[in-house]
């Protein structure tokens, strides 16, 4: 398998742990490290509809909490409206929301990387493959703090 379909099998296996029920749309992510190492996520929602986390926000939550921030080389993303039984459907790709591309950002530019960003409908074959800096040209982010 290509880095592309597999971060993007990783990010189909991790939607399956979305937390939607309001929305009904389930998202899985999948964020591969330099060592090779993936960390998933799915969005988490909650009854207070705006505090909801996306799928590659959790994701790049968890790999920070393993100090590994600096180490993202990129992400697999896939999502779709669920059926009655829970399963995402579609095939359309998912592509990150902007904020998401914000926090995305925070890593690309800690670890000095153009992230790769594959995405995919949650049955669909094709992968859409861009570059985080296409999907957010001109970033604001750590470098303009000073920090590096
Ligand atoms: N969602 C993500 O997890 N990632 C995205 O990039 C787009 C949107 C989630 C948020 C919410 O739980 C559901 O999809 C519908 O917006």
């Amino acid at each position: 398998m290509t880095e592309a379909e597999t971060l993007i099998a990783a990010a189909r296996a991790a939607a399956v742990h979305a937390h939607a029920p309001y929305s009904r749309f389930a998202v899985g992510a999948a964020v591969l490290l330099s060592d090779g190492e993936i960390v998933s996520g799915a969005n988490v929602e909650n009854a207070s509809y705006g505090l909801s986390l996306c799928a590659e926000t959790v994701a790049i939550a968890k790999v920070s909490a393993r100090g590994r921030l600096r180490d993202v080389v990129a992400i697999g993303v896939i999502g779709g409206l669920m059926d009655t039984h829970g399963a995402a459907t579609g095939d359309t790709p998912v592509r990150p929301c902007g904020r998401c591309r914000q926090v995305l950002n925070e890593a690309a530019q800690l670890g000095g990387r153009d992230l790769e960003v594959h995405c995919a409908g949650a049955e669909g074959d094709r992968i859409e493959s861009h570059r985080l800096s296409a999907l957010l040209p001109d970033a604001f982010g750590p470098a303009d703090l000073g920090v590096r």
